[in-house]
């Protein structure tokens, strides 16, 4: 992140930036239809295979892989640091970087979260006067000491009771505004995002709040409602309670992921203080970041549910690259219908202590998972598992947990362990999310990440996203819940990323997955062809990626019921479930 410089304003200056001329001025580019050739600065060639996109605001080298925008340029061939390249776009281009001097107050940091703060405080002020939300907590067995420390309030009923309080000027109203506080209407109205909920403050790691979620008390819907994307305030990054563990513990020696706030809360009620939640989305890269920078042990406590075993899949997925000689990644799950607030409210904070250590090892997990979408009594069965582990083992650092791993995947499918690994060497199957998926596959959670020429149906949704930003606005992405396919994860991230942000350019969703391990095959994709005649319509086509995978994901549950069906381990639900599917 780049200090305090505003995000929007990044996004707006890579939107705004000539990467020809920046680039044109350290190289000598030469114009080639619609793009800028050039031999390649980052390695010797002959030829020229460096390509400069100006619409689509960036470079890309075909002979050595190359590839970003104009910032990524200025650090790359200057050596700068992100925050000196965005200076330097911004000094050519002749505009100054707000800072916290900026004279738009509505984007200053401080006053921002010197709002969130009052705000906080308000709405324990308003707990405290309205017994039934005090009774809500109880009866969750939330006590007054967990709600203070976790800064637990309730906002009331009613549309303005924060815009009147605190939105008595236009730049007060921007504040609320750009807190996501407040929400405006089409005919310029203004009022409160969150009402009648119990209010959860997020905090970063220097304890400020920068946003909130809001439960319902009742049945209303949603469940939980959350803080917008802001300039605070970004979901995937964030775990909910790590300030409040880091505050509680002196050392912080392991972590538990959880799922939801009331388990943070509830776990810390009954003595167990290292636990975070993600804010309803899947564990991120970001994530696994900030958990490693703090401890090297980290346990995912998942639901007991489908949807609880899927995410903990993707952890798995999203773990790979992190794993490290020293670090142990555990996966817990709890029994069906159980999540560790309701788990530790019925057996105790011993019990769940039990359950951590009873945890199993990512290796474990891996190989168990993999192995039960094959059946290991056949040559194929056992071929497959290979097959199946190949992608997955690609992304986890040489060294020598990946030898033991795959030691134990040779035990698995009886083979050696050298011509296992030698198997997997075998070339083709890229890894990530970039090809595969097209096969037929009667498989559960993990899907086919395998050698498929064909493109797949989540890389085509990206290749398009990436190319046409605009064309996103109006994805459903509830059609991905379920779908597991590698891949689908960033894809989501990127529909909800163009969704909250309408004028977000290609340049610019590189730039905010600069960080990420998937960003860095967001630069192949978006260099990728895509007719732009005038019948081409991007929009339909994502809409039609979409339904595509929607289908996919029930298909795949379908097979993988049926399978239950077949083994007789099918539970009522799952029957029910089945007959409502078909
Ligand atoms: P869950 O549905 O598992 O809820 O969502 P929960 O944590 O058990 O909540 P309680 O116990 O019913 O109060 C897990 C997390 O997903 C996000 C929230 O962060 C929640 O804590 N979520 C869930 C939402 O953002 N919106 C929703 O409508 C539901
Ligand atoms: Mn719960």
């Amino acid at each position: 992140m780049a200090g305090l410089i505003p995000q929007d304003f990044i996004d707006d200056l890579i939107a705004r930036a000539d990467v020809v001329e920046v680039i044109g001025r350290r190289v000598q580019l030469k114009k080639a239809g619609r793009e800028f050739k050039a031999c390649c600065p980052f390695h010797d060639e002959k030829t020229p295979s460096f390509t400069v996109s100006p619409t689509k605001g960036f470079y890309h080298c075909f002979g050595c892989g190359a590839h970003g925008t104009a910032v990524g340029f200025l650090m790359d061939y200057d050596h700068m640091s992100f925050v000196e390249a965005i200076e330097s776009l911004a000094n050519t281009m002749g505009v100054a970087v707000p800072r916290d001097q900026s004279d738009k107050p509505a984007r200053r940091y401080d006053e921002l979260f010197e709002l969130t703060a009052k705000v906080e405080r308000h709405w324990q002020g308003c707990l405290r006067k309205h017994p039934a939300a005090v009774d809500y907590l109880k009866e969750r067995g939330v006590d007054g000491a967990t709600a203070q420390r976790f800064g637990i309030g309730y906002a009331p009923d009613g549309w303005s009771g924060l815009l009147d309080k605190y939105g008595k000027s236009q730049d007060a109203i921007d504040r609320l505004l750009a807190t996501g506080l407040i929400i405006r209407k089409d005919n310029g109205r203004n009022y409160d995002r969150f009402r009648d909920r119990i209010m959860f403050p997020i905090r970063d790691t220097r304890g400020r709040t920068i946003g909130f979620g809001g439960r319902s008390m009742g049945d209303g819907e949603p469940k939980y409602l959350n803080s917008p994307e802001t300039a605070l305030f970004h979901k995937g990054r964030e775990l909910y309670g790590l300030y409040e563990a880091r505050r509680a513990l002196r050392h912080i020696d392991r972590l538990v992921v959880v799922e939801g706030y009331m388990d943070t809360v509830a776990l810390a009620r009954h003595g167990i203080d290292f636990s975070v939640a993600t804010l309803g989305t899947a564990t991120t890269v970001e994530h696994l970041n900030r958990l490693f920078r703090l401890t090297d042990y980290v346990d995912f406590c998942f639901d007991g549910d489908r949807a609880g075993k899927a995410a903990a899949w993707r952890a798995l997925e999203t773990a790979l690259p992190h794993i490290r000689e020293g670090r142990q990644i555990r996966f817990i799950f709890l029994p069906e219908g159980d999540d560790p607030d309701s788990f530790v409210n019925s057996q105790g904070p011993d019990s769940f202590m039990e359950l951590l250590d009873s945890g199993v090892a990512l290796s474990d997990y891996l190989i168990g998972g993999l192995a039960e979408q094959v059946d290991l009594e056949t040559i194929d069965g056992r071929a497959r598992l290979a097959e199946l582990a190949k992608p997955l083992l690609a992304k986890i650092p040489h060294g020598v947990y990946r030898e033991l791993l795959i030691g134990s995947l040779a035990e698995t499918v009886g083979l050696s362990a050298a011509k296992l690994a030698k198997t997997l060497e075998q070339p083709a199957a890229d890894s990530g999310f970039a090809r595969g998926g097209a096969r037929r596959s009667a498989l559960g959670r993990a899907g086919s990440g395998l050698s498929v020429s064909r493109p797949s149906v989540v890389r085509r949704a990206i290749t398009l996203l990436l190319n046409h930003p605009q064309a996103g606005g109006k994805l459903d992405v509830e059609k991905l819940a379920g779908v597991s396919r590698p891949g689908v994860e960033l894809l989501h991230e990127l529909i909800e990323t163009v969704q909250a942000e309408p004028n977000i350019t290609t340049a610019g969703l590189l730039e905010r997955w600069r960080h990420d391990d998937q960003g860095r095959h967001l630069g192949k994709l978006a260099m990728a062809e895509i007719p732009s005649d005038n019948d081409f319509d991007a929009s339909a086509e994502l809409h039609d990626c979409l339904d595509q995978l929607a289908l996919a994901g029930r298909r795949e549950r379908i097979s993988f019921l049926i399978e239950k069906q077949r083994d007789k381990t099918l539970s009522d639900e799952e029957k029910t479930e089945l007959r409502q599917l078909n």
